[in-house]
C-alpha cells in the first residue's frame, strides 16, 4: 500500500503529505476490504483561522500582567475569530472540483463553514486520498468501523488547509479510557495498581484518627486553610464530568453529608445529560461518588454543583468531543471525528469550572490521534477564552500512562506493566489549557500543619508532553527543576521541551467518602482534581462578589511571581513508573506535585488583587 501511494505521489508530480503506514490500532482487527461501491460520508475538517494567535489571545486575558486580565470573549467572537478562512475553503473546493473532477453539487460546506462534507464511493475515496479502505472490528464489542489505518495523502498545498479527513486513520480508542481512581477496587472496572479501598466500619471512630490515616473534609479545610462563606452561588457554576457508566447514588451522598456537610443532606447535583448520559442507571460508583461528595462537601449548600453525565453514545468517539461539542456548537459542527456525529450540539450550558478525573489517550506522537488531540486541546483553549477553567487529574500511573503503566518501547510499541521505556504523558492533563492536579498525602503521624508529601499509595501522574511544547509561562519553573533537581535519564526517556505537568496538587489519599452504603477510604488524583476545582470555585465566588470576572484559564497566573505564596510547597516523594523512580518532588515546581497544594487565603488574595 505504501508503494502504490508513493507511485501516486510520483506520478502526479505533487508533493504529498502521507501519514506513516501503521499497525492496526490496539483493540481493533482488520476484518475485510471495504466494498468499493459502498458510499463513504467523507468529512474534511478545515484548518481554523488565527489558531497561531490562540496563545496570545489567551495570555491577553489570563496573564496577570495584562491590562485586559479577566476580560473574556463572547462565544460569538471566539467562533468568528477561528472560523476557517475563505482562502482555506476555496483551496479545498478548487482541489475537489478542478483537479479531482468532483461535481460541485456533491460538495457541502457545513453551516458554520468548518467542514466540507462529500459522499463518495469507497473506490472514489481511495483514488482521491491514495488510501485503501478496510472494515475493522472492535475486539470487545464487535463494533465495525470503516477506515484506512495505513494512512492517506493530500497534495501539500491542500494539506495545510485540512486538519484531518474522516473516516480515515482514527478508529476510536475505547480500550484506553481510564478513570483516575487508582486506589479503588470496584468489581468490573479495571484497577491495575495501587491499594484496595479500605472499608470503615465505625465512622465515629474516624474522628480520633489523624489526617494521615483518614483525610476527611475537615482535614482538607485544615490543610488548605479553606474557610470561605460562599455568597455568589446564584451567579457562579461548577461541574464534574462523568463518562460512560460511572454513576452515583443519592443515598450515598446523604450518608456522607449527614456526617460531613449537614447543609447538603437531600441535595444532589443537577444533571446535564450529554449523549444520553443518565446517572440513575446501574453502573460503577467509584468515580462519580468521590467527585461529587468532595466538591459538594467542601463547598456546602451555598453553591450548586452540575454534573455533565456523558453517555454511552460517547464510546466510539474521541472521549472529550461529546462534552466539548455539547457546550460549543461551533466545535460540534466541525466535529469530524465521530462517524455517528454528536447527539448534543451546543445545546448544553457552560460552567465556570469543570473537573475531569479521567484520562483518554496517552500523550504520544501518533498520527492517528495527534491531529485530533491537538484539535481537542485547541477547543479547550477556545472555551477558556470565554472564561471557563478546565481542571484534570494528572493520572495514577506515575510517569507511565494510566494505572496499567503503559510505557513506550524502543520500537515504538506501547506496552502495559511498566516495562523499561519512554515515559508517556496523559491527555487531557498535558494540554496546556488544562490545569493538571497531582496527588499528595499527609505523611505518617503528621498533621495538617506539616507539609504534605507526594502520595505513596499509588504513583501520582506527571511528566512532559510529547504533543505540546513547553509554554513560556512555565519556562522558569521547569528550567529551575531540570537544572537543579531533575534526574539524569537518557534523552529519549522523556521530552524535556514538552509541556510539563502537573501544575498543582491536592490530597489524593486516604479520603473518607461514602459509597455503596458504607464509609470507605478512597482516593487517586481523581480526588485531587475535584478538591482543587472546589477551591477555584470559591475563588470565583469571591471575585464575582467583588464585581470581577471568573478566573478562566489560570495557568499563567499560577506560575507568576504574584502567586509565589499561594502554595504549600511539596518537596518529598517520587512518582515511579516505566521501571524507574520517575521524578522526585523538589523545592518549587516539580513534575510530581507541581507548584504545591493550595494555600487558600493566599491564593484568594492573589486572584482578588487582579482586575
Ligand atoms: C440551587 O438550585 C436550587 C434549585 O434550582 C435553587 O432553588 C437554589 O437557589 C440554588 N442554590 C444556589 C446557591 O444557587
Ligand atoms: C460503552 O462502554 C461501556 C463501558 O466500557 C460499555 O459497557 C458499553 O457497552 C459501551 N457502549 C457502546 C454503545 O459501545
Ligand atoms: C516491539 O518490541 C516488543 C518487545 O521486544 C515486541 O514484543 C513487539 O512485538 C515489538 N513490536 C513491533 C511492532 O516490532
Ligand atoms: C507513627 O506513630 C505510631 C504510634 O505512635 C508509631 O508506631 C509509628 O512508628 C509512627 N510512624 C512513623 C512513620 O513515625
Ligand atoms: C518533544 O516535544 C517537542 C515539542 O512539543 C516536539 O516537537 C517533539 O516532536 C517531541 N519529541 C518527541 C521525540 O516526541
Amino acid at each position: 500500500m505504501a508503494f502504490s501511494r508513493l507511485l501516486l505521489c510520483l506520478a502526479s508530480f505533487i508533493a504529498c503529505a502521507v501519514a506513516a503506514p501503521r499497525a492496526v490500532p490496539e483493540g481493533w482487527s482488520l476484518h475485510r476490504r471495504a466494498d468499493p461501491d459502498a458510499v463513504l460520508p467523507l468529512k474534511f475538517t478545515l484548518t481554523q483561522s488565527n489558531i497561531h494567535n490562540l496563545d496570545a489571545y489567551l495570555l491577553d486575558v489570563a496573564d496577570p500582567r495584562s491590562p485586559n486580565y479577566g476580560r473574556h470573549w463572547t462565544p460569538a467572537k471566539v467562533a468568528e475569530t477561528f472560523k476557517p478562512s475563505k482562502e482555506t475553503v476555496d483551496a479545498v473546493h478548487s482541489w475537489l472540483v478542478e483537479e479531482a473532477g468532483i461535481d460541485t453539487h456533491k460538495i457541502r460546506l457545513s453551516q458554520k463553514g468548518d467542514i466540507v462534507h462529500l459522499d463518495l464511493t469507497v473506490a472514489e475515496a481511495e483514488s482521491l486520498l491514495g488510501a485503501e479502505y478496510f472494515v475493522y472490528r472492535h475486539g470487545e464489542d464487535g463494533k465495525e468501523h470503516v477506515g484506512c489505518h495505513q494512512g492517506y495523502s493530500l497534495p501539500e498545498r491542500v494539506s495545510k488547509h485540512i486538519d484531518f479527513v474522516w473516516p480515515t486513520t482514527h478508529l476510536g480508542s475505547t480500550s484506553l479510557l481510564r478513570r483516575d481512581a487508582g486506589v479503588s477496587t470496584v468489581p468490573g472496572f479495571g484497577r491495575v495498581s495501587g491499594a484496595p479501598k479500605i472499608p470503615v466500619d465505625d465512622v465515629s471512630a474516624l474522628a480520633a484518627e489523624g489526617c494521615d490515616t483518614a483525610a476527611t473534609i475537615d482535614c482538607l479545610r485544615g490543610l488548605y486553610k479553606y474557610d470561605h462563606t460562599l455568597v455568589s452561588g446564584d451567579k457562579n457554576s461548577v461541574a464534574v464530568a462523568e463518562f460512560s457508566n460511572e454513576v452515583y447514588r443519592p443515598s450515598d451522598l446523604d450518608l456522607f453529608f449527614k456526617t460531613y456537610a449537614p447543609d447538603q443532606v437531600g441535595h444532589i447535583p443537577e444533571t446535564i445529560s450529554i449523549a444520553g448520559g443518565d446517572p440513575t442507571v446501574s453502573g460503577d460508583l467509584g468515580e462519580s461518588t468521590l467527585d461529587i461528595e468532595l466538591v459538594m462537601g467542601l463547598l456546602g449548600a451555598g453553591q450548586n454543583l452540575s454534573l455533565y453525565q456523558i453517555g454511552e453514545a460517547a464510546n466510539s468517539s474521541v472521549f472529550l468531543d461529546p462534552l466539548l461539542g455539547a457546550v460549543d456548537g461551533s466545535y460540534c459542527e466541525l466535529e469530524g471525528v465521530s462517524n455517528q456525529g454528536l447527539s448534543d450540539c451546543g445545546n448544553k450550558p457552560t460552567v465556570n469550572v469543570v473537573s475531569i478525573s479521567y484520562h483518554f489517550n496517552p500523550d504520544v506522537i501518533d498520527p492517528t490521534i495527534s491531529p485530533i488531540v491537538q484539535r481537542e486541546c485547541t477547543e479547550i483553549g477556545k472555551l477558556s477564552l470565554t472564561g471557563m477553567t478546565f481542571i484534570a487529574s494528572s493520572g495514577d500511573g506515575g510517569v507511565g500512562y494510566s494505572q496499567s503503566g503503559f510505557c513506550q518501547l524502543a520500537n515504538g510499541t506501547l506496552q502495559a506493566g511498566n516495562p523499561k521505556g519512554a515515559f508517556l504523558g496523559q491527555l487531557p492533563a498535558s494540554c496546556p489549557y488544562v490545569t493538571a492536579v497531582g496527588a499528595t498525602s499527609v505523611a505518617p503521624n503528621n498533621t495538617v500543619d506539616d507539609p504534605e508529601i507526594a502520595t505513596t499509595r499509588f504513583p501520582s501522574g506527571g511528566g512532559f508532553s510529547n504533543n505540546f511544547p513547553r509554554p513560556t509561562w512555565q519556562d522558569d519553573a521547569v528550567t529551575n527543576y531540570l537544572d537543579n533537581f531533575g534526574p539524569n535519564y537518557a534523552e529519549n526517556i522523556f521530552n524535556r521541551s514538552g509541556r510539563a505537568y502537573p501544575d498543582v496538587a491536592a490530597n489524593g489519599w486516604p479520603l473518607v467518602i461514602a459509597e455503596s452504603g458504607q464509609f470507605v477510604k478512597s482516593g487517586g488524583t481523581s480526588a485531587s482534581a475535584p478538591i482543587f476545582a472546589a477551591i477555584v470555585t470559591a475563588v470565583n465566588d469571591a471575585r464575582i462578589a467583588a464585581g470581577k470576572s471568573p478566573v478562566g484559564w489560570i495557568n499563567p497566573a499560577l506560575y507568576s511571581s504574584a502567586f509565589a505564596n499561594a502554595y504549600n510547597d511539596v518537596t518529598k516523594g517520587t512518582n515511579p513508573g516505566c521501571s524507574t523512580q520517575g521524578f522526585n518532588a523538589a523545592p518549587g515546581w516539580d513534575p510530581v506535585t507541581g507548584l504545591g497544594t493550595p494555600n487558600f487565603p493566599e491564593l484568594l488574595a492573589a486572584f482578588l488583587a487582579l482586575p
